[in-house]
């Protein structure tokens, strides 16, 4: 793959579920270690996007490509060998497993013969869950199986790392704390495609951003936000761009930003 081509590009993704269609031509595109976050009010679309990339749900037009290869058709698990690795909103653990089971389900042929190594860099991005590797994921707290589920990942080697609200249902303590992981990921040179509403946890690159919304109000009101919660964790500038002209069309899933 050419260094200038992206990791990651979505061309015109259309999905529907029956006849409602939830996303009206979705495009964007994302470079290696980049991360970006997407906001959008509830129910407009934020996870079906992800679960299009990852192939639980099928896109009824548009094209996605990862590392140069099409992977629109593909089926969920071989988009999984080419690294696509999703933390859904539901976290998914399998709660009668202790932690280090869950967190060793996440090893693949990806990285057979590293499981080991991947399992010490979990325990060691998340000291909470090495202390607790016995204990089973049914007993943990919220943040604690967030920080499984997101572990379970890391232990699959994610080329691309899907984040579906992280910080959802967690109280400040342990978003600071998922937020300490992010940033350790990104140091470590991941790249992550994360929905966030917490405009805080999605602005802790300190990056540029580029930010969308359909209308101009709306974009007024989203920069107004985000100066105002990324003070002292400032980008260092915002700048607005239209994510595509699709997304004029795009009713609902108007608003996001994107951490470069
Ligand atoms: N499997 C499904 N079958 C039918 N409709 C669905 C299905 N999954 C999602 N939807 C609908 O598609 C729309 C978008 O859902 P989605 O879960 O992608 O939204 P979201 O932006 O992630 O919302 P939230 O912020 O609440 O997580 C919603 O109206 C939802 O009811
Ligand atoms: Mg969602």
């Amino acid at each position: 793959m050419a260094t200038h081509e992206p990791l990651l590009s979505v061309e015109g993704l259309h999905v529907s579920y029956g006849t409602k269609e939830v996303l009206h031509g979705i495009d964007y595109s994302i470079s290696e270690r980049e991360v970006v976050a997407v906001l959008g009010a509830n129910g407009s679309g934020k996870s079906t996007s992800l679960n299009t990339i990852s192939g639980f749900v099928a896109p009824s037009a548009g094209k996605i490509v990862f590392e140069g290869t099409d992977i629109t058709e593909l089926p969920a698990h071989k988009i999984f060998r080419h690294g696509v690795i999703q933390v859904s909103q539901s976290r998914d653990l399998f709660p009668e497993l202790t932690v280090e089971h869950n967190l060793r389900l996440g090893a693949t042929i990806r990285n057979r013969g590293e499981e080991e190594e991947h399992l010490e860099r979990v325990f060691e991005y998340f000291p909470r869950l090495s202390q607790r590797r016995r204990q089973l994921a049914r007993t943990l707290s919220g943040g604690e199986q967030q920080m499984v589920a997101i572990g379970r990942a890391v232990m699959a080697k994610p080329r691309l790392l899907l984040l579906d609200e992280p910080s959802s249902g967690l109280a400040p303590q342990f978003i600071n704390e998922i937020g300490t992981i992010i940033q350790a990921l990104k140091d470590d040179g991941a790249t992550m495609l994360m929905v966030e509403q917490n405009l805080a946890l999605a602005l802790q690159g300190r990056r540029p951003l580029h930010h969308f919304a359909r209308r101009r109000r709306q974009r007024r009101r989203v920069r107004k936000i985000i100066g105002r919660q990324s003070r002292g964790n400032c980008p260092h500038h915002i700048s607005l761009t239209g994510w595509s002209n699709s997304r004029r069309e795009n009713g609902d899933f108007h608003e996001g930003l994107g951490v470069a």
